[in-house]
């Protein structure tokens, strides 16, 4: 086992040793004077902290670049990576990098204390070849400014030139997966940070530390410690194990691994049913996105976490695995209170089953929140319909945001099915939808908004689906059709 954490900074080796394993990447750059890299919100929702990851590639043979929240990343998570700051951008001839460059050319900074976070944000999406604005939206959405306005920093990602990856990567990405080919056992004071590389060896290491932390990509754990303070012990981490990570298209499923980030699961998930895919890029932000994973939404049980709805109604299994075995529960049926699930002791999720919809099957994903990025659901909703001659002969209708957990709500689809897919159909099951959903007032909307906007996705569903024809998919061309 290897007790120091491992990894490149700016290009530099880094071993780092002593220091408490929960500490934030963002507090211990700051400590090591790269300053350049603010401390916003501590949650992961402003950017201030962006820094760039460069993750070796499975053969060792490139380096994937993405923005990432320094806030809610534990320092030994970048074991094995590099890590780029705002400083490191700049060239070793001393020039900055062509996003710096662009953010002073089109004036895109004013007091300056969001330009670092925006200067990684926009390299991150330098390594991309679109420079369509729905990508450059994408690329900075996860940024707040306060002073300079957003349109000449949007200006700033639409001159920025494309930049390939270089064959100094490759060194760096072969020489990281060397110096880090033993699992990291990292320990301070008793606290302690494993990453196993392994699903055995992680399954042992939990039942010697059954109160572990287990971490995937850290974006709801990151924030016990950043806002309530928290020091776990022990954290298990799961990013380091090969099979997790692995996306296994078969003839009637896709198998998405626990540790799959949304990032890289979005094309699958896409695949799946396109709206659900739109759901999954609506997730949080790009830096949310390069970290947050399906394991972790499902592990963190919460009744807004948003892939749960589409998973319940595309009929997924949770795949979980514990030194007793393997097993497959039903999604609807593997969160059974406020954040709480099934898993047994030393029992962890492997995947989730997601089967292929029918081509007859109609699949529409709903998030309804007060922003279209980087917001925290109101309401989701997910409907599975199938309708052969005009007539729903089969439903699976969940919500999220209405109950304790993500609700299946079987009298909808009472409702709905054996009856003609009209109009009437959609409106009769308005009391269905009513008694299915039990949601509370909160700050993201009252029960009563979010019961109607329950019983106004069903209509919707019907306009996307059944309506006359040339009605798109946006509240804007109802309003106009109204
Ligand atoms: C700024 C911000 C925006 C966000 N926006 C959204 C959003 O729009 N929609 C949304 O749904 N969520 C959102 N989230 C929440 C979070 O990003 C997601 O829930 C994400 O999927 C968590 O994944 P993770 O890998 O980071 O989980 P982690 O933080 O690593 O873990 C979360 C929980 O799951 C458990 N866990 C993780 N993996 C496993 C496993 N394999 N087996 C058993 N237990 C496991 C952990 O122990 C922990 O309890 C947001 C979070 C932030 C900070
Ligand atoms: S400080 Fe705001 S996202 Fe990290
Ligand atoms: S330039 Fe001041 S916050 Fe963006």
């Amino acid at each position: 086992m290897r007790t120091e954490i491992r990894f490149l900074l700016n290009g530099q080796s880094r071993r780092v040793t002593g220091i408490a394993p929960h500490t934030m990447l963002l507090d211990w750059l700051r400590s090591q004077g790269l300053t350049a890299v603010k401390e916003g919100c501590a949650e992961g929702d402003c950017g201030a902290c962006s820094v760039l990851i460069g993750m070796p590639a499975a053969d060792g043979r490139s380096l994937t670049w993405l923005a990432v929240n320094s806030c809610i990343l534990m320092l030994p998570q970048v074991d094995g990576c590099a890590v780029v700051t705002a400083e490191g951008l700049v060239g070793a001839d001393g020039m900055p990098h062509p996003a710096q460059t662009a953010l002073a050319d089109t004036h895109g900074t004013q007091c300056g204390f969001c330009s670092p976070g925006f200067a990684v944000a926009l390299a991150a999406l330098s390594r991309r070849p679109e420079r369509d604005d729905e990508t450059i939206l994408d690329a900075v959405a996860g940024n707040l400014c306060r002073c300079t306005g957003y349109q000449p920093i949007l200006q700033a990602a639409r001159v920025l030139p494309v930049i390939e990856a270089t064959s100094e990567e490759a060194v760096m990405a072969a020489a990281l997966c060397a110096d880090c080919a033993e699992p990291l056992d990292y320990g301070v004071d008793g606290r302690r940070f494993v990453a196993p590389h392994s699903l055995d060896d992680f399954l042992a290491a939990l039942e010697e530390h059954p109160d572990a932390w287990i971490l995937a990509g850290g974006t709801d754990l990151g924030l016990r410690v950043t806002k309530r303070h928290e020091e776990p012990a022990c954290v298990l981490s799961l990013a380091r194990i090969p099979e997790l990570h692995e996306i296994r298209r078969g003839e009637r499923d896709t198998v998405i691994g626990a540790a799959v980030s949304y990032a890289d699961a979005l094309e699958a998930v896409t695949t799946l049913a396109p709206s659900f895919g739109e759901m999954v890029r609506r997730i949080g932000a790009a830096q949310i996105r390069a970290m947050g994973t399906f394991g972790g939404n499902i592990g963190n049980a919460s009744p807004i976490g948003d892939t749960l709805p589409p998973l319940i109604a595309l009929g997924a299994t949770v795949e979980t695995v514990s030194r007793r075995g393997r097993r497959s529960i039903p999604m609807e049926d593997f969160i059974v209170g406020y954040r709480k699930t099934v898993l047994g002791a030393g029992e962890i999720i492997a995947a989730v089953r997601v089967p292929y919809p029918q081509p007859t099957t109609w699949v529409r994903v709903y998030k309804v929140a007060r922003r279209i990025d980087q917001d925290i659901s109101a309401v989701s909703a997910a409907f599975a319909l199938d309708v052969e001659d005009g007539r729903v002969v089969g439903a699976r209708v969940a919500y999220g945001g209405v109950a304790d957990r993500p609700v299946r709500a079987r009298d909808v689809e009472a409702a709905l099915t054996g009856r003609a897919w009209s109009l009437e159909t959609a409106r009769a099951a308005a009391p269905a939808v009513r008694r299915s959903v039990s949601p509370i007032d909160d700050a993201r909307g009252s029960a009563a908004y979010r019961t109607a906007v329950c019983v106004n996705l069903l209509e919707r569903l019907w306009w996307e689906t059944a309506g006359p024809a040339g009605v798109p998919s946006t509240l804007g061309a109802l309003e106009e059709v109204a």
